[in-house]
């Protein structure tokens, strides 16, 4: 049904269909130039389904005959007709990855050329954006070549079916401590991860229990199977593995990773999986971290760990992607000195240079976890001499679980183009990441994903535009959120422009919204332990995990300062840390991040923080019945399955969010004392 969502932006629909004329009629000829591989099958297939939807006719395809409007594919250099149309400085200008799209203004046929099938096939779904969302196809030139080499997915799935902080139903890819028979829904996955420009995917869940380490061996063959989907769609496979395999799987005594019978044991491992999967990526590991194996239980460091399985995975061309995420999480709540904050810093920027060339670390986006805001990891860019890949997480674990609306490009851009100012200025993120800044052999961008097993993907319709969005953004950091927005509407629910722009509104704030009824001023994890869903501020005060907000009935917020607190500043280079240090130039936004305040502190958009708090909860809460209230008037120009699904989810949310509103609002009129400026009720 087209309002479930499971088409998702590949709806292929006619564009203006009240029209007369189809701007795209005669698009129905499709030109393999040369070529014949499971990927330009692909494109293809996506190229014919693509333009028999939205010109409405019977689409074609053939070998070399050119007819007007046709669409041409091939790979330069193949003496096929590709070439003739680009000039020299197109075609070497295109790397691996890259196309280039061309109209020829007699004819109206639009070629499509790229170095590799792969980018032949980015360059078709390209195109059927464009025509997806109603643009012009007369005069193309375009150019296109991915900013980022890795973009790829984590998906963090069980094999017993379920997804952890999956919000959107079980395991697409396992059922019952096997892989999945459905391969359907696999290909649909990857058509929708290579539409927006992923190449990469880990395809279990980071925390390895003893079924998942088995994929390396027992489940190989079916590992091979899911490969070949994804191959068809130019994406990798990777497995997260598990770093104690060789006592759980291969019966030997010890993990400790400069012991010659535990490499042997890796090198054959990764021999076997290279064996089954020649163009295997390589192993996501999350090691030493939340309880699971890893070096130190052998007094080795994670470039020991890491370095090994880079040896064996090298005569391969694999890499090892190798997580930061590394904090002690048994802390004791009465320790004010160890700060969680600092703990991928100081375990891993003393490593720098010791890593194998094809070991890549994977940074999280900020220091502690995803929180709906938080400052920029330190340790990004804080390691010339080592890869490095930034970590998101599209799954909504701390931004409303996919049942309150949260759109994260916006969160994505800010956290890309913030200057680290660690070689000048202008070391943003975005910069780091794509390796330029320090001429890394591997860069990129991970993110963990957000689907399951419901038939729209994402659970909430609208967080679909996260996936997409990672994707597109990953391909180019300089797309605007607002942008991508309006291509993922238009692609999913049509040109309707005063639904596109109702979407937009939502879309473009819902962020802030949900920043300012769950989490004031960078304060973070105030929610309820374990499922992390909704409001409980001392839900972590006295845990073991290093997550506190130190409230009390003079004050809240964190001292990581130089001078006074926990040196967590110090990790900056000076420009920042001095912003941070110092009460005066520290933003707003993450007061309570850095510094622990009293109520009355005035803040330096002149309120004080205890009516700051109350503020922006009562705004927030309102600003979600808005939400709902923009989406009602939306009925009649959506398809109702569409609205139904979303109307529902933001009903939910109205609700919840005054449950957030009035819980915090209370927890701190209670300890501080102190009653709103303007009297509303707190209870
Ligand atoms: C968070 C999340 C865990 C996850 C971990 C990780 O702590 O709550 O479920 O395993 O991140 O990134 O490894």
């Amino acid at each position: 049904h087209p309002g479930d969502g499971y088409l998702a932006w590949l709806q292929y629909r006619r564009v203006t269909p009240e029209a007369n004329v189809n701007p795209y009629a005669g698009y129905e000829h499709i030109v393999v130039a040369e070529g014949d591989d499971v990927v330009i099958r692909s494109a293809v297939n996506e190229l014919t389904q693509g333009l028999e939807g939205i010109t409405g006719g019977k689409v074609s395809v053939s070998g070399k005959t050119m007819k007007t409007r046709s669409v041409i594919i091939g790979t330069f250099g193949t003496g096929s007709g590709i070439d003739e149309a680009f000039s020299e400085e197109v075609s070497s200008a295109i790397q691996p990855e890259g196309y280039a799209i061309h109209t020829d203004s007699l004819t109206g046929n639009i070629t499509i050329g790229a170095a590799t099938s792969q980018g032949i096939l980015y360059g078709v779904f390209h195109l059927l954006r464009i025509m997806g969302t109603g643009g012009s196809v007369h005069n193309l030139n375009i150019l296109e070549n991915p900013v980022n080499q890795l973009r790829m997915i984590n998906q963090w799935d069980n094999m017993d079916g379920s997804v952890e902080r999956g919000y959107a139903g079980e395991s697409i890819f396992y059922e019952n401590n096997r892989i999945t028979g459905n391969l359907q829904r696999i290909q649909d996955y990857a058509r929708l991860l290579a539409s927006s420009g992923i190449n990469a995917i880990a395809i279990n869940n980071v925390n390895v229990h003893r079924v998942e380490s088995r994929l390396l061996t027992e489940f190989l063959p079916d590992v091979v199977k899911l490969a070949a989907v994804l191959r068809a769609y130019a994406i990798k496979l990777f497995l997260s593995i598990n770093y104690a395999s060789p006592i759980e799987l291969g019966g030997l005594s010890s993990a400790d990773p400069l012991d010659a019978g535990v490499r042997e044991w890796w090198t054959a491992a990764a021999s076997e999986v290279y064996a089954a999967i020649p163009d295997f990526g390589g192993f996501l590991v999350k090691a030493d971290s939340e309880n699971r194996p890893g070096p130190f239980t052998y007094g080795r460091d994670h470039a020991d760990g890491a370095n090994m399985l880079a040896e064996a995975l090298k005569p391969h061309g694999g890499i090892v992607i190798w997580r930061c995420f590394v904090y002690n999480c048994k802390q004791d709540w009465r320790d004010r000195t160890t700060d969680r904050a600092r703990a991928a810093y100081d375990h891993f920027q003393p490593l720098d240079g010791r890593f194998m060339d094809n070991v890549i670390l994977q940074v999280k986006n900020g220091p502690i976890d995803f929180q709906v805001r938080e400052p920029v990891s330190p340790l990004l860019g804080a390691m010339p001499h080592t890869n490095q890949v930034i970590e998101f997480q599209i799954a909504q674990e701390y931004t409303g679980q996919q049942r309150h609306v949260c759109y994260l490009v916006p969160q994505w851009k800010e956290i890309l183009n913030f200057d680290t100012h660690l070689r000048g200025e202008g070391t943003t993120v975005k910069r780091i990441v794509d390796g330029s800044v320090h001429g890394n052999a591997y860069s990129g961008f991970a993110a963990v994903s957000n689907i399951g097993n419901d038939t729209n993907w994402t659970g909430h319709l609208l967080a679909q535009a996260n996936l997409f969005g990672y994707g597109r953004l990953a391909w180019n950091p300089e797309l605007s959120a607002e942008k991508m927005a309006v291509e993922w509407i238009t692609l999913t629910f049509g040109t309707n422009e005063l639904l596109v722009q109702t979407l937009l509104d939502i879309l473009m704030n819902s962020w802030e919204i949900y920043e300012s009824y769950t989490a004031p001023l960078g304060v973070g994890f105030m929610v309820n332990p374990d499922h992390h869903y909704g409001p409980n501020v001392d839900g972590y005060e006295y845990s073991m995990w290093g997550t506190y907000h130190f409230a009390d009935c003079y004050g809240i917020g964190v001292d990581r300062t130089s001078a006074t607190g926990t040196g967590y500043t110090s990790q900056y280079a000076r420009m920042n840390m001095e912003c941070y240090e110092s009460l005066e130039s520290c933003p707003d936004e993450l007061l309570l991040f850095f510094h622990h305040v009293p109520y009355t502190h005035v803040l330096h958009s002149g309120k004080t923080v205890i009516q700051h708090i109350y503020d922006t909860h009562f705004e927030g809460a309102e600003r979600a019945d808005g939400l709902a209230a923009a989406w009602k008037l939306m009925k009649e120009h959506v398809d109702e399955q569409a609205y139904r699904q979303v109307a529902d989810r933001l009903a939910e949310q109205v609700d919840h969010a005054k449950e957030w509103r009035d819980r915090i609002n209370t927890y701190f009129l209670r300890k501080s004392g102190i009653a709103d400026q303007w009297g509303r009720t707190i209870y």
